[in-house]
Formats: C-alpha cells, structure tokens, sequence
C-alpha cells in the first residue's frame, strides 16, 4: 500500500465545512479524522450513502499521541496529497486556554507532524477566519502567536484579549496565518505549499451556535455583506478544492479570504 495513492486527509471531517470538503474531493482517496471515533463512523457512513469512499480514524488534535497514530494511518494508506485542517471551536467555547490551544497550538503540532509527510505538491490548507482580518499586525504578540508552543505565549496573547473567547478566537486565528508564513520555506523546499482559507460567516453547526449567541450581530453581518447572504460550506470547500490543485501551483504562503466581502465592511465600522 505504501506510496501508492495520493491521499486527502480531512481534520474537523465530521463538522460542515469537513464534509462538504469529503464531497468536494469525492474521487480521490479521504481519509476523515475528527474527535471520536464514533462522529468519524458516522460521517463515513453518511458519505457511503452518497456513494463516496472514505476511511477514517479518531484524532484529539491537541494530543501528540493521537497525531502520531494519525500520521501512522495515513503513512500506511498513501502519500500525503493535502491535509485539509478544518478542525477547530469557536469563541462559544468560554476557556480561553481550549480555544487557543484547539485553534492555535494543535494548528502548529499538526504542520510539524505533517510536514514529515510532505513531498513534492503536497499541500497544506489551515482554515482561518476572516475575524483573524480584524487583529493589525503588533511585534508584541506576533511573535508568540507564531510560536504557540513557547512557554510564555497564551500568556502574552491573553494580554491583549481582555478575558473574551470571542477575542482569543481571531487572534488564534491570526496565529494560524502566521503559521504559514513560518513554514513556507520549510515546505517549499520539498516543492509542497502552505496556505490559509479564512471563511466569513459560513452556515454550519459552528456558525448556528454562534448565531444563538449573538443573533443581532449576526444580522448586522448579514445585511453589511455585499451579496446579502451568508455563506455554504460547498463555496469553502470548492476554494480549498482549487487551492489543493495543479491550478494553485503557485500558491503559498498566504490568506485566501472567501466572505462575501463583509470584512472590509466591518473594519470600516469599527
Ligand atoms: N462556520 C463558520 O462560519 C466559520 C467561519 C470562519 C472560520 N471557520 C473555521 O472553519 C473551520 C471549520 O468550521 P465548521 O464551521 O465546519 O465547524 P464545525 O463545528 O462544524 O466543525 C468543526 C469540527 O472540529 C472538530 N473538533 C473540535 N475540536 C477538536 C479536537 N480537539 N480534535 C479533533 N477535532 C476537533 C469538531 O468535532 C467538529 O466536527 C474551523 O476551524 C472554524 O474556526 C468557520
């Protein structure tokens, strides 16, 4: 089996946009891997019934154990074509300590596991989120955002979060862009890329639960975004497909932004 098909594996898998990211890459060999074992059997089975072939294993992406079985899986089922790494929360999730160690520190221990398996036109897509938009570029934080692993980080970042999940999320995922500036010479070397997709508000349980939470802000989003609407996890997934091809080559290193052209709109407001 070894090295013999090019394989997509889909972190977040049992979530919106994960699947959405199954159906996208329907002909290619998926490997899901999500919290437990029982939503990856799930999502296997829900995908079976649409006549798309998956495999799958349980991974705590906060867990080096889990990675390294993770990582073990995929070495025995193929060689690396992309991780696509949608697996996150949001700042519903209250302890700011989860929400940066989910979005940001598991971010890094995956890019560094992974990049082991990278070779040639391996590519690497970090979801990100258009909030990540609204943190400005400051020395002071940067740099630990960069290095979520450092001993002092949350602490420096919590500085500047003022005790908010909501917060500590954009700027965990301000860290996730940052990740892939780090790494892209690291993976270009081997001639893979690293890139970013940062949604806007996007219909999925994640966004529903924010949506309880805040419903006039979210209408507020809504109504400010040129194309009225929010987004499907079909118009993430169709993006990250692209990004995952021949046709982005050339593409590392940065942010895709897919959000109906409401951040600029927000930041103006602000
Ligand atoms: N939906 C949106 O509006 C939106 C907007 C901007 C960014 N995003 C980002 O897109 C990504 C996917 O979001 P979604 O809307 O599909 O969310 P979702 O909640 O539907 O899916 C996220 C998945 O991640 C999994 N997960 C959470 N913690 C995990 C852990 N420790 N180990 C393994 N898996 C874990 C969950 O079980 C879930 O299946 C997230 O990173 C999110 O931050 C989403």
């Amino acid at each position: 089996m070894k090295g013999q098909k090019n394989v997509i594996v889909i972190t977040g898998g049992a979530g919106g946009i994960g699947q959405a990211c199954a159906r996208a890459f329907k002909n290619q060999s998926i490997i899901i891997t999500d919290y437990s074992q029982g939503k990856v059997d799930e999502t296997i089975e829900i995908l079976a019934k649409e006549g798309i072939d998956a495999t799958g294993i349980a991974c705590d992406i906060t867990s080096k154990k889990d990675i390294e079985k993770l990582t073990q899986y995929v070495a025995d089922n193929g060689s690396l074509k992309a991780l696509i790494h949608t697996a996150g929360v949001s700042g519903t999730v209250k302890d700011l300590k989860k929400v940066y160690t989910i979005d940001l520190v598991a971010t890094e221990l995956l890019v560094d596991a992974f990049y082991k398996l990278a070779g040639t036109d391996s590519v690497a897509v970090l979801l990100s989120s258009m909030m990540a938009h609204t943190v400005l570029a400051n020395e002071k934080y940067d740099e630990a955002l960069a290095n979520p692993q450092g001993a002092r980080s949350f602490d420096i970042v919590s500085q500047f979060v003022d005790n908010d999940s909501d917060l500590m999320y954009n700027f965990a995922k301000r860290g996730v862009q940052l990740l892939t500036h780090k790494n892209a010479d690291k993976w270009g070397e081997k001639g893979a890329r690293i890139v970013s997709v940062s949604p806007g508000v996007i219909e999925t349980p994640m966004a529903l639960k924010a949506a309880e939470e805040h419903p006039e802000r979210m209408e507020m989003i809504k109504q400010a975004t040129p194309l009225k609407r929010n987004g499907q996890p079909e118009e993430i997934a169709d993006v990250i497909y692209f990004l995952a091809s021949d046709a982005a080559r050339f593409i590392t290193s940065t942010d895709i932004l897919v959000d109906g052209g409401v951040i600029h709109k927000i930041k103006k407001m602000a």
